[in-house]
């Protein structure tokens, strides 16, 4: 049964004339803007990003009210590493509080929890709690919800390259499903829908592979801002879209 968040975002988008049964099955966000949100507000950045996390949460619990069926943002790239020392240790110890303090919350909504990024990377306890969440949602059947940590679309290629590799296959043999296959999550489907947030229109090395026939959505709303409204703004726009995946539109 629906609970009343529920029905009221699938009453919010049908009054906006959103077709549920057209919805994108995979939307891919870049949550980007924390910093210059907390910027403007004269506040650290890392209460960017602890705001950035309160929309996340919305945002969860919008895409399974509404029926999307797999949801993937962008944490931590492997070049945010780059950042000072201070914001980065931060972030870390946000996402493992984060997934601590939502495992039970999003096992009982049905959320299930993948990481995609190379996880060895990360500190241990961050690891541990991330596992936890994998293992506790595991039996999930509603949203699934991957979070991309340490993650760059290049590495996930140079990764796969090396397991084809590594398992013997021949170079005739590599084709693009191949490699598909060989990627962190081949039983996710591909992003419909990417949704960039702050106005940068760039991947910034987000599912390089997968995104290629993704529609992208940006937007000018920095990430603490985005809410159930932009959502619902970005799949009207999505649903106004012609998808034609290089052939011609059908007339
Ligand atoms: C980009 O904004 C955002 C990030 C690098 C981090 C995203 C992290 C969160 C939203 C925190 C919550 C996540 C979890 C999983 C708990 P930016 O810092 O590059 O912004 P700027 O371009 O304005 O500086």
């Amino acid at each position: 049964m629906a609970t009343s968040s529920g029905s009221k975002i699938l009453r919010e988008a049908t009054s906006r004339g959103i077709d549920l049964s057209h919805l994108p099955a995979h939307i891919a966000v870049i949550m980007d803007g924390n910093g210059r949100w907390a910027n403007k507000k004269g506040l650290g950045r890392l209460l960017g990003h602890r705001e950035g996390y309160n929309t996340l949460k919305g945002v969860v619990r919008d895409c399974g009210d509404l029926g999307v069926r797999y949801l993937t943002v962008y944490a931590f790239s492997a070049e945010n590493w780059r950042r000072p020392e201070e914001e980065v240790s931060g972030l870390m110890k946000l996402i493992e509080g984060a997934m601590i303090e939502q495992i039970s919350q999003l096992a009982a909504s049905n959320v299930r929890v993948q990481i995609a990024g190379r996880m060895n990377e990360l500190p241990p306890s961050l690891r541990d709690a991330l596992n936890k969440g994998i293992q506790d949602t595991s039996g999930c059947t509603g949203l699934t919800f991957t979070l991309a940590i340490n993650y760059g679309g290049r590495a996930e290629i140079v990764d796969a390259v090396k397991a084809i590799i590594e398992s013997g296959i021949p170079a005739h043999d590599i084709i693009e499903e191949l490699i598909s296959k060989h990627l962190y999550h081949p039983q996710t489907p591909e992003p419909d829908l990417m949704i960039r947030t702050a106005g940068e229109m760039r991947w910034s090395n987000f599912l390089i592979w997968q995104a290629a026939y993704a529609e992208l959505v940006v937007t000018d709303v920095s990430w603490p801002d985005f809410d159930t409204s932009q959502l619902l703004n970005a799949v009207a726009e999505y649903q106004r879209r012609t998808r034609k995946f290089g052939a011609l539109a059908p007339s």
